[in-house]
Order: structure tokens, then C-alpha cells, then sequence
């Protein structure tokens, strides 16, 4: 959770570390906090409340220098306070820290250090860090940072400076994210590449149980434990910066709504063959004999990536015939599943980094499965655990509500089911096509639903006041219903409910009265008539049903009190689509609730605790 930036060079560190954390708020905004060498000592800026607060502390009074550390805050180990949060400093302030991850044995090194004297400010696990560099100091910073994570159980990403040696910034990994860009004259470091991306494009990925040393001149990276130096070569990030702004729109999250058939475009960019009919994966390392091989599936992710893997359920089970298990990531450990070595575990993870999918995938390793990791972020920690990886393709997501990472998540999962269906030979070559080039269109699809928003905005007009309300649907829809319902959850804060149509009048249906705002989605050519019953029944007890169907469903109209048409496609292929106004309808309504839409409360983008 928690951002992390570091600066060393020539430039202004209060502006460059500012700056980086703005990029990276959505990884957290409890607090903020950054310290900075100013030629003499360390100084510690810091303040409860988003990086704004801490832009107008820094106001009244600013910090000189060129080298330095920040933080943006995800509370886990205390309150969100301006005591808890970052950096922190050991007694004499002479070692500063940021970290990101949980010290797990933090209780245990605490009273160690308080047994010798030590009194700690904060009730956060990271002040134990600065206070055991402090005791281990002997004149090498590398040196000391290196025996205290010796003692040190758990996950972190780390920046370190220290005063005794301000030429010097230390940056250590083990299962939380960091990077390390390398610039002109100045080095940066990063819990991801937005938050440098404006200074460079060379960046290093730092692996799990590595140390870097960041000078003005250049980086050097090492094994944590053994000091033994890796040589590394930088990579080069295609993203302009401009791609992780704003560009123009209110807020992230109608941006990356907009940039859905763009992020559809590029991810099935070279996934066919010459003749465009076939569905190709040209870097999966599984072979044919492999994908027949397979007797069961077994998908993980959390949230919105869970509710992409309710649909590739329903396609993978449907057109390969292999059992598909989707499991919520957190879950899975703990209920003994059967895993062979012919099961395939998916891992779904937009940011690839979210704790419970990777915990679950290692698990799943462990149990004897291929692993398959479909991610947005390319070296993420899920992508490198993975035996194999399919990237989504979307560009960074920087809104809390995943959109565009759930659109491209979801073609995956058919190009994936296409994919496997024609080497299992469990659907025909022609179907097959049909069902390859209609996907073709789906990106168009998308952009003529988001050219033509009206109906959706007056839909969120009437429902911003609602307290609470139902999303219904039939198999494909009842899975979108899902994705539909928590959008609106997470960024309105109205409460929804996502119902299998027809489970409705086995219990739910009694909380169904007049003027229950119900939306039902109605896609599924094979499911009309069970569906119609189904708004029957709602609106028999007063319900107001906001309809969405495919064009040529204009039947549903006379059952319904309002009717969104989405343009015709597959019924197969009708969540990609039928998802669009949903987002809209959660995106309108959270603004006309004037919430703050690309940050909800208690929320924060990447997960990386369990
Ligand atoms: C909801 C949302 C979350 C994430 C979930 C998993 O809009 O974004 O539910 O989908 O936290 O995150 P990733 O996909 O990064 O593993």
C-alpha cells in the first residue's frame, strides 16, 4: 500500500519528492511526509491528510536540498496521524526512513530496543527500522541497513538517508514493490513508474532481496544479504507521463473509462495470426500437449479482477470444457483446495502486486499447478512469480475503481478460452472465427457507447439519491451485475446489491418495495423470457427497473420503466459492452454525491497487505 519516492542530485528535492508522491497517492493519502538533506541535517516535513496538506505545510515552511525521501500513507500499523506517519527518524533524527510492507516481528524488535533505552514516537512498524540502523551504525550506512533487515521479518520497500553520508541513498526490496530510475547526474527511486516517469524512462526493477546504493553518479545493486553486486540493465518505459495525468478529464477514473477501446485495441494488438482469424499467445511458454493436458482451472484475484474471473469461468467452462473453480485470492489458502498438476492457476491482478493474489498463486505453485498471471504491470512481482504471463495491456490505472483493467481482463479471458477451445478442438474452426471477429468489433462497440452518455447521466441523476438499490441478471449478466454493483458501492458509498435474478424469490425478493431502484441487465438471447419473469416479479412489488439490453431486445421496454439499448453484438460477448454504462452510472452518481471519485474513502489502489 504506501508510496515511496527518492531523489538524489542537482535539482529541488522538495519539488521532485512533491511531485512524485502526487503520482503516487493513489497507493494511499492517510498522510504524507517527506525529509530532505539541506547541507547541514536532515529536515522531516509531514502532515496528516492528502499531499495537498503537506504541499501547503511546506508552503510556510519549506526545505532546501537535493537529496531526499517521501511517503504517502496507507494506515496498517497504527491511526492515520501525523505522529505515524513517514519518514521516520531514529532519537537523534540522524537516520531517515520510508517504507512500504509490514515488519512482522516488529512487536518483538521494539521491546528489544526499548529494553536498551530507546523511546519510540509512533505506534508504526517502520520507526523500529531507523532506530535499528541507528544502532548498527558504525560509519557504512550500506553496512548498516544490510544487519538490520538481518533481524527484520516480512515485507518491505525501503529508502534510507542518513546525514552522516548525504551523497548516499540506500533502497531495499523484499515483496513489496520498488524502482530505481536512472537519470543524468541524479537517480530517483519509486514504488512505481509514474512517480518518475516525468525525469526518466530508464528504469531499473529491483527483485525481491535486493539492496541499491543511489548516488549523484549512478546506482549500484546488490544482494541484500550477501553484498554480492548484480549487474542489471535498465529498461526502457514507452509510457509518456502524460499517459498517467489527467489529459483533459475531471477526474482519472472518466479518463480510463474513455480510454477503454483504446486499452481493448492494444491488448488485442498481435494476439492473432496472419489471417487475423485465429486467437495466437506467441510468448506463452505452455505447449499444445500442455493446454490438452489440462483438467482443471483454478482462478484467483480480488475485487473487480474476481468479477473478471466470474466471466472467464463462464467462457472457459463453456467453449473448452475444462471445470473452472474462481476463487476470492484471500479465501483459497485457507480452504484446502484440490490443486493437481494439471490444474492451471490464473492469477488476475491489475497492479500485480495485491498481496492476497500473490500469497494464492504461490500456494497454488506450491500445490503442484502451472501458474498464469494476467496483469497490467509488466515486472510486477505476480508477472515474475508467474510460469507464464498475458499483459492486459490497459496503461496505468491510476483511479481507485479499476475500469479499463476490468474491460482488458475480460478479453483476455476470451481470447483466452478462443485460444485454448482451438487447441482442445472443443468448439468448430468456423464458430471459432465468428466468434474472432465479432471481438474484433468490440473496441468500436465501446466507443459508441461512451460518444452517447446522455441516457446514462440522466439514469445517475435519479438514482443519487437512493440509499440502497439492486443490480439483477442470468448467467454472463448476473457476473457484470457483480462488477456493476461494487462500482457504484466503492465510489458513491450507496449501498448495492448484485442478485442472480433468479434467486431473488428464494429470500431477497421481501426487501424488493415501493420505489426499490432495481437495475437489470437483460443480454442473454436464451435468458429473456426467464428474465422478464424476473422483473415481473420486482416490479409487481413497486420496483422502479432501469432496463439494459441489447438492441434488438426491444421487448423488454414495455416490462420496464426506463431502457438502455447497448448496440448489438454476440450474447457471448455482451459483458465487455454491457459494463460500459454501469461504470457510468457509479461514475455520474459519485459525482453528483460531489465524492471524491478517483480516491474513495478507506480505499487505496494497490493492496499489498493480506
Ligand atoms: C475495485 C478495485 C479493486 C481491485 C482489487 C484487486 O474497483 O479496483 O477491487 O480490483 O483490489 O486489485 P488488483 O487487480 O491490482 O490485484
Amino acid at each position: 500500500m504506501c508510496g515511496i519516492v527518492g531523489y538524489i542530485g542537482n535539482g529541488k528535492a522538495q519539488t521532485i519528492l512533491l511531485n512524485g508522491l502526487k503520482k503516487l497517492e493513489y497507493r494511499g493519502y492517510d498522510s504524507a511526509g517527506i525529509a530532505v538533506y539541506d547541507g547541514s541535517r536532515l529536515q522531516v516535513r509531514k502532515s496528516k491528510g492528502r499531499i495537498t496538506d503537506l504541499e501547503d505545510h511546506l508552503l510556510q515552511s519549506p526545505l532546501f536540498g537535493t537529496v531526499g525521501i517521501g511517503h504517502t500513507r496507507w494506515a496498517t500499523h497504527g491511526k492515520p496521524s501525523y505522529e505515524n506517519s513517514h519518514p521516520h527518524s531514529d532519537t537523534h533524527g540522524k537516520f531517515t526512513v520510508v517504507h512500504n510492507g509490514i515488519i512482522e516481528n516488529y512487536l518483538e524488535l521494539k521491546e528489544m530496543l526499548e529494553s536498551k533505552g530507546i523511546t519510540f514516537k509512533s505506534e508504526t512498524d517502520t520507526e523500529v527500522i531507523s532506530h535499528l540502523i541507528a544502532e548498527f551504525y558504525k560509519g557504512d550506512i550500506v553496512a548498516a541497513v544490510q544487519q538490520a533487515i538481518r533481524l527484520m521479518k516480512g515485507a518491505y520497500a525501503l529508502a534510507v538517508v542518513t546525514d552522516y553520508e548525504p551523497d548516499k541513498l540506500i533502497a531495499v526490496r523484499l515483496a513489496s514493490p520498488l524502482i530505481i530510475g536512472a537519470g543524468n547526474g541524479e537517480n530517483f527511486v519509486g514504488s512505481d513508474i509514474p512517480a518518475i516517469l516525468e525525469h526518466t524512462r530508464d528504469i531499473y526493477i529491483l527483485e525481491d532481496g535486493e539492496l541499491a546504493v543511489l548516488t549523484r553518479e549512478g546506482v549500484t545493486i546488490k544482494n541484500m544479504n550477501t553484498d554480492e553486486k548484480i549487474s542489471r540493465s535498465a529498461v526502457r518505459i514507452d509510457w509518456n507521463h502524460e499517459q498517467a495525468e489527467k489529459g483533459g478529464f475531471e477526474h482519472f477514473m472518466l479518463k480510463e473509462i474513455y480510454e477503454q477501446p483504446n486499452a481493448l485495441q492494444r491488448t488485442l494488438l498481435g494476439r492473432t495470426d496472419r489471417t487475423g482469424r485465429n486467437i495466437v499467445f506467441e510468448n506463452l511458454g505452455m505447449s499444445n500437449a500442455h493446454i490438452r493436458d489440462i483438467e482443471k482451472i483454478t482462478i484467483i484475484a480480488c475485487g473487480t479482477a474476481y468479477h473478471a474471473g466470474l466471466v472467464g469461468k463462464q467462457l472457459l467452462e463453456r467453449l473448452t470444457r475444462i471445470p473452472v473453480d474462481v476463487d476470492v485470492a484471500s479465501e483459497f489458502r485457507y480452504r484446502h483446495p484440490i490443486i493437481t498438476d494439471k490444474t492451471l492457476v490464473i492469477a488476475v491482478s491489475q497492479s500485480g502486486e495485491t498481496a492476497d493474489t500473490l500469497a494464492a498463486l504461490k500456494e497454488g505453485r506450491r500445490l503442484g499447478a502451472r501458474t498464469l498471471a494476467i496483469t497490467n504491470v509488466v515486472g510486477s512481482t505476480i508477472a515474475r512469480e508467474a510460469d507464464d504471463v498475458i499483459l492486459t495491456m490497459a496503461g496505468p490505472e491510476i483511479s481507485v475503481a479499476s475500469t479499463k483493467a476490468y474491460a482488458t481482463q475480460l478479453l483476455v479471458f476470451y481470447m483466452l478460452a478462443f485460444y485454448f477451445a482451438r487447441i482442445r478442438s472443443t468448439v468448430s474452426t468456423p464458430l471459432l472465427e465468428t466468434y474472432v471477429a465479432e471481438l474484433h468489433k468490440v473496441p468500436e462497440l465501446v466507443g459508441q457507447i461512451l460518444e452517447n452518455h446522455g441516457q446514462v447521466k440522466q439514469y445517475a441523476e435519479s438514482l443519487k439519491d437512493k440509499s440502497s438499490l439492486f443490480f439483477i441478471g442470468r448467467g454472463l449478466d448476473y457476473s457484470v451485475a457483480m462488477e456493476g454493483s461494487l462500482k457504484l458501492k466503492e465510489i458513491s458509498y450507496i449501498h448495492s446489491e448484485a442478485y442472480a435474478a433468479g434467486e431473488l424469490k428464494h429470500g431477497t425478493l421481501s426487501l424488493v418495495e415501493e420505489g426499490t431502484s432495481v437495475i437489470a441487465l437483460s443480454t442473454q438471447e436464451d435468458l429473456y423470457e426467464k428474465m422478464l419473469g424476473n422483473v415481473k416479479e420486482v416490479k409487481a412489488r413497486g420496483a422502479e427497473v432501469y432496463g439494459i439490453a441489447l438492441a434488438d431486445n426491444r421487448t423488454f421496454a414495455k416490462s420496464v420503466d426506463n431502457l438502455y439499448l447497448l448496440p448489438n453484438t454476440l450474447p457471448l460477448l455482451t459483458p465487455i459492452i454491457a459494463v460500459i454504462p454501469l461504470q457510468l452510472i457509479a461514475y455520474y452518481v459519485s459525482v453528483q454525491r460531489g465524492n471524491d471519485v478517483d480516491k474513495p474513502r478507506n480505499l487505496a489502489k494497490s493492496v499489498t497487505v493480506e
